[in-house]
């Protein structure tokens, strides 16, 4: 199994995606998770990523496909995955089709969580993450994905395997939801 989460900062996608990866035994993979670990582990990948975590920016597309190319072939080899955060915007969505084509490992459905601004803005300042959970780099946070990621939803509109759920319930309201959803999708079978 295959899914995508998009949603905006603080919507949930990682809660989602680590009860969507127990419940199915997928490997979660969180762009923002490993782009994270680079800059704490100080690697060359991370000292280029940092400025843009920290200013909650975009990382370049090519810093983000080329740290998550061995990671998504392994855990599609092993059984599948949730990718949580990539893709964030129409130019990865269209590069990492092409590529998971060739792989035959294209995604089987796109996950929406879809959430107020309000709330979101009170639940990352009540985590307080690090350096990009301030009230300034979240409200840059929110514009970005405004941005950048609004038109990607616009670009999966319509396809069957994109839907959207109120992420505003509970975590479990939210994952019920997402399950319900998935077993609409003819493909999965479950
Ligand atoms: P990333 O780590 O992906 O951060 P984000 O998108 O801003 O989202 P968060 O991780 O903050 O929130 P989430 O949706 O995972 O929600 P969570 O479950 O944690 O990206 C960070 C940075 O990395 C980016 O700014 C960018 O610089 C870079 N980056 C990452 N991907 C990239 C890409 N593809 N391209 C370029 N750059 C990239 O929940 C948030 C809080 O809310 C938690 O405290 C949680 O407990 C709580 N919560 C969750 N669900 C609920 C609920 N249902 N009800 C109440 N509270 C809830
Ligand atoms: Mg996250």
């Amino acid at each position: 199994m295959r899914l995508l989460l998009i949603g905006a900062p603080g919507a949930g996608k990682g809660t989602q995606a680590k009860q969507l990866a127990e419940r199915f035994g997928l490997a979660h993979i969180s762009s923002g998770d490993l782009l994270r670990q680079h800059v704490r582990d100080e690697t060359a990948l991370g000292r280029t990523a940092k400025s843009y975590v920290d200013a909650g920016d975009l990382v370049p597309d090519a810093v983000v496909m080329n740290m998550l190319r061995k990671p998504v072939v392994a855990a599609t080899e092993a059984g599948g995955y949730v990718l949580d955060g990539f893709p964030r915007t129409v130019d990865q969505a269209k590069a990492s089709f092409r590529t998971a084509r060739t792989l035959g490992a294209e995604v089987q459905a796109a996950i929406h969580l879809d959430v107020p601004s309000a709330e979101l803005v009170r639940r990352l300042l009540a985590r307080r993450r690090g350096s990009d959970d301030t009230q300034a780099v979240i409200e840059h946070r929110l514009q970005v994905y405004l941005d950048n990621t609004v038109p990607l939803l616009e670009y999966y509109a319509g396809r069957e395997w994109m839907f959207t759920v109120n992420g505003a319930q509970s975590p479990d309201a939210v994952h019920a939801e997402i399950l319900d959803r998935l077993r609409k999708l003819a493909d999965f079978g479950m």
